[in-house]
């Protein structure tokens, strides 16, 4: 069920485009009637991303992303379709009307309750005999009473179903319960509950609201944890362990950790802004989730071999998000809460004080690599070492970490400088040929920057991108469009948005990008932002629209005859072969 057109139309035109990007992103007047600023959606230094208060969307040139003023928000606050429109109905002033979707009315606000209740139910067992190796657990890692309760921590007993039971009888359906994914479904069609004998943890959003669940296994074992899948309300890539206390934290940053241990242990030690992912590699959202509150990010993860790995993917995600990086290694502990618990709180502030800048934790990452005594590896050294510093935007740093550069192989400073100037060189002129390519001349980048959308024939798809164009422009041109249907497109997605246009213009509804945003993907948007963004060639739509739908009927001729010669050819080699 969608939300009623009248409601969104009203929504919209409340909702001003360059009100709403105005308040994440300072614009500017550059040319004609578009806005440009900085992208929040990837790290640049020259403005490409431009808001158009005409047609009422932003559209990336570097990044390709863009959309309306609902498609800004699902991005920029990571929400649903419905939880966007939520939340501009609420900061414009809308009542959202009772006839809304399912996923925004009932299922989410359901789902959360359902999550809550869980959580009360795993917390509840640490004061029953059920929980009592769970309590055991607690006081082995040493967590005190004080900061179960401040994470809602709690004991999933080792029973296939008490969970369920609870629940069951608390009136929710066993649906309700695999849809959160605190029960699976068994071989012999019976339910078993998700989270047994473990330490569970509640993953709470910002907003405070029980969204899933990670479970520790009570010691050793595999899988060491378990987290709620993905569901309508909960995204393991979108969200942080510990963020919701993290975010009020008065220490000007945020440090990110690997296990949910570490987590509670640092909070514990009065290091109240530590968060962890859910057991997936940090992901951009979550980088830019965190940016939303901190321009300071401390990498502190475990200091075996994986942990380093990941901490050196972890930095160029956060710096890409405009965050100050820094990487803190516990010297002697495998991880911050062996060396809380080994030195004390004091001693953690302290490495917390002197941690790491990035920069120089990776100089000496290359350096490890080589054997400074060798020509050979200095010079391959020198390079990796060059080539890192020439992705520095900042002279100075460039300067001060080419001389560590330099002592470390020996070099003189100005020859590591020349070096370097060459490569930064380098790569701005490689930056800005791709803004170029991609900007200057839009009709020429004919393929969609989404990798997924890749057009298979050019030719017609051009032409496709004309009609859906066209139809956006001037939409009564759908009448000249009867000849045409959805399966004359190539391109999946252009194929699926004009039925969706032609659905909903004879519905006597109106089309535009915000009301399209709703059954397109993100990806599918931006592309559609990018065609619409573009100059439409032809001055007379009418003649243009009927150029266009020739173009496709042609290609698809062509494509049939081929197909048709194809097929004749075969019959025709198979006869040569057996048949005289
Ligand atoms: N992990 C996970 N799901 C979570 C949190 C962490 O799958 N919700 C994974 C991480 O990806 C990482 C590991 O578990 O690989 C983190 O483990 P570790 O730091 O060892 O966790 P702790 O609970 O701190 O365990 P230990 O007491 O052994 O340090
Ligand atoms: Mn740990």
């Amino acid at each position: 069920m969608a939300f009623s057109e009248r409601f969104l139309d009203e929504l919209i035109s409340r909702s001003d485009i360059v009100d709403v990007v105005g308040g994440y992103v300072q614009l500017t007047k550059k040319s004609g009637s578009n806005l440009f600023g900085l992208c929040p959606f990837h790290s640049e230094k020259t403005p490409s991303f431009s808001v158009s208060q005409d047609k009422q969307i932003y559209h990336c040139f570097g990044c390709g992303k863009g959309g309306s003023s609902i498609n800004f928000i699902m991005e920029m606050e990571n929400l649903s379709f419905p939880e966007a429109v939520a939340f501009l109905a609420k900061k414009y002033g809308m009542e959202v009307p009772d006839d809304s979707p399912d996923e925004y009315k009932g299922k989410r606000t359901r789902m959360l309750q359902l999550n809550k209740d869980a959580a009360r139910f795993f917390y509840d067992n640490l004061k029953k005999p059920v929980g009592g190796s769970a309590v055991e657990y607690i006081a082995k890692r040493g967590i005190s009473k004080e900061l179960v309760v401040r994470f809602g921590l709690g004991a999933a007993p080792d029973s296939w179903n008490s969970l369920y039971d609870a629940m069951k009888s608390r009136g929710y359906s066993a649906e309700e319960m695999l849809d959160a994914g605190l029960i699976k479904k068994g071989r012999n069609g019976g339910f078993y509950d998700t989270f047994r004998n473990r330490l569970v943890f509640p993953v709470i959003d910002v907003r405070g609201s029980v969204i899933g669940f990670s479970g520790r296994i009570l010691g050793d074992g595999e899988p060491k944890y378990l987290n709620s899948p993905d569901t309508v309300v909960f995204k393991k890539s979108k969200n942080l362990f510990g963020l919701n206390l993290a975010k009020k934290s008065k220490m000007g940053m945020i440090i990110l950790v690997e296990g949910n241990i570490d987590v509670v242990s640092l909070h514990q030690a009065g290091i109240d802004c530590a968060v962890a992912s859910l057991g997936t590699s940090l992901t951009p959202d979550q980088a830019r989730l965190i940016s939303r509150y901190t321009d300071n990010a401390v990498i502190c993860y475990d200091s075996d071999n994986a942990g380093v790995k990941a901490a050196q993917r972890a930095i160029d995600i956060l710096e890409k998000t405009g965050l100050t990086v820094k990487v803190l290694q516990v010297p002697g502990a495998k991880d911050p809460d062996e060396f809380i618990r080994e030195k004390g709180p004091d001693a953690f502030k302290l490495l917390l004080e002197r941690s790491e800048n990035h920069i120089e934790y990776r100089i000496m990452a290359i350096r490890k690599k080589f054997d400074l005594d060798i020509n050979e590896d200095r010079l391959a050294f020198l390079n990796e070492a060059t080539e890192l510093l020439s992705t520095l935007p900042n002279a100075i740093e460039r300067e001060i970490y080419g001389s560590r550069v330099a002592e470390l192989s020996g070099v003189t400073p100005e020859a590591v400088a020349a070096e370097v100037k060459k490569a930064y060189r380098k790569r701005v002129k490689a930056e800005k040929t791709k803004f170029e390519r991609n900007s200057v001349r839009p009709n020429v980048t004919a393929q969609p920057m989404d990798k997924s959308l890749r057009y298979e024939n050019v030719g017609s798809a051009a032409a496709e991108e004309g009609v859906i164009r066209l139809l956006l422009l001037d939409p009564s041109l759908i009448s000249k469009t009867r000849e045409l249907s959805r399966s004359d497109f190539t391109s999946d997605y252009l194929g699926r948005a004009f039925e969706e246009i032609g659905k909903r213009l004879s519905a006597g509804g109106s089309v535009s990008i915000p009301v399209l945003s709703e059954s397109l993907s993100a990806e599918e948007i931006g592309s559609l932002t990018g065609i619409v963004q573009k100059p439409e060639a032809m001055g007379n739509y009418e003649q243009a629209m009927g150029d266009y739908i020739n173009k496709i009927k042609t290609e698809k001729l062509k494509k049939d005859l081929n197909a048709a010669a194809l097929r004749y050819r075969e019959t025709k080699g198979y006869g040569d072969k057996y048949g005289k």
